[in-house]
């Protein structure tokens, strides 16, 4: 899949200054002349600071790193988890297109974006809330057909199901994420057939869907209130001087 910068791109960038005290935290993990490995934290950092990947924060942290412009454009355009377009304010969707998905209804959930958000996917829909787009696969073959939302997955979808979704999160909700037709985990519809000893007294939900329930919010962008940034090989955390 082709994957280019937008045409709409800011002025400038810089890190806030908490961001570029963590940030130079990162690169102090990296011996000399090894800078360059910090690449992907850093553009991940500057996509949560911005909520999309613009062309200036990718020159900015090349230039953090010392690094020329296309190595990190590299990186930047290779992996689906750098945005390269803006994306929605409250979230952008990605729906898995690969097998499973698709042979369990992923095109009902394009269909749903198509209509609820815009009729191309990486455009912003009306009100600039939501943005979509459809992926490869995102692992969670055995839920299919699923979608990722803000930092979480969205499974055993139905058309019906997506369309509440964003309803929710268009009201300002936060609904649970994992498996949407009360199914635990990854195990068989009617119950698991295996493991069974480990069902009684577990957690109210599997782990990720209790950590996200824990966190209370799924589409919040990382600002370093979640979990304090830290830099232990500093000494403490990554704070700004200023
Ligand atoms: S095919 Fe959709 S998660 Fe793997």
């Amino acid at each position: 899949m082709l994957r280019r910068l937008s045409q709409t791109q800011p002025e400038s960038f810089v890190f806030t200054a908490d961001n570029l005290a963590w940030a130079q935290g990162q690169i102090s993990k990296y011996p000399e002349g090894r800078q360059a490995s910090a690449i992907i934290p850093l553009l991940w950092r500057a996509q949560e600071q911005e909520g999309w990947l613009t062309r200036p924060a990718i020159e900015y942290v090349a230039g953090l790193l010392g690094m020329a412009y296309m190595r990190a454009l590299e990186v930047a355009t290779f992996y689906f988890m750098f945005q390269l377009h803006p994306v929605g304010s409250v979230a952008h969707v990605q729906i898995c297109g690969t097998l499973s998905c698709m042979l369990c209804g992923a095109e009902d959930l394009v269909a749903v974006c198509r209509d609820k958000i815009a009729a191309k996917p990486h455009t912003l829909s009306p009100d600039g809330k939501f943005s979509w787009e459809e992926v490869e696969c995102l692992g969670a073959c055995a839920n299919a057909p699923m979608a990722q939302i803000g930092k979480d997955y969205y499974e055993d979808l139905t058309a019906e199901r997506l369309s509440w979704l964003l309803d929710e999160f268009a009201a300002g909700r936060v609904p649970l994420p994992g498996p949407q037709n009360g199914r635990y985990a990854a195990e068989p519809l009617g119950g698991a057939t295996s493991l069974t000893g480990h069902i009684a007294g577990r957690a109210e939900h599997n782990a990720s869907v209790q950590a996200a329930a824990d966190l209370g919010d799924t589409i919040k962008r990382i600002d370093g209130t979640e979990v304090p940034l830290t830099t232990p090989w500093l000494g403490g955390l990554a704070k700004s001087k200023g």
